[in-house]
């Protein structure tokens, strides 16, 4: 298939160009680079001896969009592009909107013009808020709690609508758990610009010296160990859900959202640990308060991957940990190295 990828550079999208091109799908990368490097794509290419149309763009200008994506021609589209730091969406919540919603209503309004009526998107567990029960099925009522998460209830609302009045359209919201980890070969990885918000490329951090200990953001929560429970993903477990949802996508119509996790909840402190045995030292950490707006648990149900996309995860923490390593430790400040 023609596969138009947008926000491909990034990280979650540079994985899933590895699995596309290496099941021999035909690719056209659209992404700003405004949180990547075109180094990624290049280490893609490397990667997997495939060539891909890589065309620097931004999914705000409509004109430039529709021209790329006519031009294109695509079967199906996978939508990674977005801005994803819950703590900016509440500093700067219309470029939120702006880039998570219309970006979205964009690409759609030039998916129509070029007659494309199959789209992944990329959602987030964050869109169903506090638990009101656990695991997270995908009927659990929505109720984001920040910013970042309203765009994206929004943008799966409005491809729902889409899916909805457009014949023949397929639409699949995957609603990514924490996504972690790297590439085996440890040539491509998670390279975020700043500090880090999220925990695995903090320790990763700690691990390769770049900063001195981790805080845990509380040890009193009602978990195993105290500290916070996620549903960890391996990203290249994620790249391949992707790839099965295309598949899925090719022979129905309408829209469905499907969670991407391992059903799974690890704790921080059972993170570190496993880190520790990755990286074969110690991880320094001292216990901070909490973290406003974090919940205790988040995981995943995970029958309807099973049952629609035939997906599960099948690499656990240690493979999680061993990649992020391998990617941290041979590229210590990312692509930036290049
Ligand atoms: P990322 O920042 O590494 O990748 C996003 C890519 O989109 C980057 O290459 C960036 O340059 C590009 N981009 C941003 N704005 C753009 C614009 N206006 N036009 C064109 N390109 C643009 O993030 P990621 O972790 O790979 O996440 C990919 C998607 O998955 C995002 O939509 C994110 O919200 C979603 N998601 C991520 C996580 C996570 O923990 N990483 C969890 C749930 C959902
Ligand atoms: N944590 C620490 N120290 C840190 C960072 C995180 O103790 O330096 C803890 C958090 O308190 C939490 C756990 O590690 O208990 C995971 O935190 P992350 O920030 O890695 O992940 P979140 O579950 O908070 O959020 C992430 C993304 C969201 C996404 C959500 C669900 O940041 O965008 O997963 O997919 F919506």
């Amino acid at each position: 298939m023609k596969v138009f990828v947008t926000g491909g550079a990034g990280y979650i999208g540079s994985h899933t160009l590895v699995a596309l091109l290496a099941a021999g799908h035909e690719v056209c990368v659209f992404d700003n680079y405004s949180n990547s490097s075109p180094v990624s794509l290049a280490r893609v290419r490397q990667l997997t001896n495939r060539d891909m149309e890589m065309v620097e763009g931004d999914i705000c200008d409509i004109d430039g969009l529709t021209k790329t994506l006519t031009a294109f021609a695509p079967d199906a589209v996978v939508h990674f592009a977005g801005l994803k730091a819950v703590g900016e969406s509440n500093d700067i919540p219309l470029r939120y909107y702006q880039t998570n919603v219309t970006g979205t209503m964009n690409l759609l309004a030039a998916m129509d013009a070029a007659e494309c009526r199959r789209i992944v998107f990329s959602s987030s567990a964050t869109v169903y808020g506090e638990a009101q029960y656990l695991p997270f099925d995908e009927a659990h009522p929505i109720g984001p709690t920040n910013p970042y998460g309203r765009t994206k209830a929004m943008a799966e609302g409005v491809i729902g609508d889409w899916a909805s009045a457009t014949p023949g359209a397929s639409a699949v919201l995957l609603r990514y758990f924490n996504p972690v980890g790297a590439h085996e070969s440890g040539r491509i990885g998670e390279d975020p610009q700043d500090i880090p918000n999220n925990l695995m490329p903090f320790v990763a951090q700690v691990a390769v010296g770049r900063r001195d200990r981790l805080s845990i953001f509380g040890d009193d929560y009602d978990t195993r160990d105290g500290t916070g429970e996620r549903d960890y993903i391996h990203v290249v477990d994620l790249a391949a859900a992707h790839l099965a949802a295309i598949e899925y996508a090719a022979h129905t119509t309408g829209c469905e959202a499907i969670n991407v996790g391992t059903g799974q909840g690890i704790t921080v402190k059972e993170l570190v640990a496993a880190y520790e045995r990755a990286c074969g030292h110690p991880i320094a950490f001292e216990i901070a308060p909490r973290r406003p707006g974090d919940v205790a648990s988040s995981y995943a149900a995970t029958a309807k991957a099973r049952e629609l996309l035939d997906w599960r995860a099948a690499l656990d923490v240690d493979a999680m940990c061993a990649s992020s390593w391998r990617w941290q430790s041979e590229n210590p400040h990312g692509f930036d190295g290049d």
